[in-house]
């Protein structure tokens, strides 16, 4: 079967600073795909390439169900079904929730009655059903946006959901909520990317893979024990295995040495 997304070859750069340096990666549909890399590595780059960021100086291919992505607009990626949740997702004050979806439906080619039907449905799975007449995300909890991002993907359903850092700043039994709405999302026309830096949040769902990003290249992928073990010995057990150069860690001075240092030459 043709998979949802195919990356190969990927690079990019904003100006002379090179971010991804030839990725590769493929999401089947139906499964669900977690990236873990340190601060920098390349990832949610990854996620503004693929969604059509301007900035980005692109070579490579990249393609959703087999065609290609990166030879079109932003508004053609998301309505051939590639959709992308956010780490800080957006408040639409004076926009009801309910209306926002059925423009939204429209634009991805839903009939009206299709797209209410659909949210009437999607809202009582992902419990959003008292959030229909308020605002988009306004005056939402942390972990009641992350819900609503992955609600409205629901009702548009996309091909591709990327969600980045879906669970940064959450507290446990939100990570385990917006875990277990990722898996209730899961069925076999849809393939999910996840972004992630905790091993936590693999603890509520099954993530089918797991990929390491160093550098901007994916650098080792395997089972969800590749979480467990980036858990116990970080990414420099990584590097050491593939024989990655450490990089020097910053010199971190406590307060006391700042006090004592002399900065000049007196
Ligand atoms: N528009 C840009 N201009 C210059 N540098 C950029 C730009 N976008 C990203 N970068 C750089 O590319 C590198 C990768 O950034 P990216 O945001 O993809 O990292 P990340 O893996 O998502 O990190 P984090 O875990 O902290 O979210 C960083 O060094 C960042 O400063
Ligand atoms: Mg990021």
């Amino acid at each position: 079967m043709k998979p949802a997304l195919k990356i190969h070859d990927l690079a990019a750069s904003v100006g002379e600073t090179e971010i991804l340096k030839g990725l590769d990666l493929e999401v089947p549909f139906g499964e669900i795909h977690a990236i873990m890399g340190p601060n920098g590595s390349g990832k949610s780059t990854t996620c503004h390439v693929l969604t059509g960021h301007p900035v980005y100086e692109v070579s490579g291919t990249a393609t959703l169900a087999d065609v290609d992505l990166l030879d079109k607009s932003i508004e053609e990626r998301a309505r051939m079904g590639l959709l992308q949740g956010f780490q800080y997702p957006t408040e639409i004050p004076g926009v009801p929730l309910r209306d926002f979806m059925v423009e939204a439906g429209e634009e991805r080619g839903l009939s009206s009655e299709e797209v209410l039907d659909r949210i009437e449905r999607e809202a009582k799975r992902f419990d959003m059903t008292r959030f229909l007449d308020r605002a988009v995300n306004n005056d939402l909890s942390g972990g009641e946006k992350k819900r609503s991002e992955i609600f409205q993907m629901a009702v548009l359903d996309p091909k591709l959901m990327m969600l980045d850092e879906i669970d940064s700043g959450l507290d446990i039994d939100a990570v385990r909520q917006v875990a277990e709405a990722v898996e209730a999302a899961r069925k076999p026309e849809l393939g999910v990317l996840m972004i992630t830096h905790y091993s936590r949040i693999l603890a509520y769902l099954s993530p089918d893979r797991i990929h390491v990003m160093l550098d901007g290249r994916i650098v080792e992928s395997g089972g969800p024990e590749l979480a467990d073990e980036l858990e116990d010995a970080g990414y420099d057990a990584i590097r050491e295995r593939l024989g990655i150069e450490v990089k020097p860690k910053a010199v971190q001075k406590r307060p006391a040495d700042l006090l004592t240092d002399t900065p000049f030459d007196v």
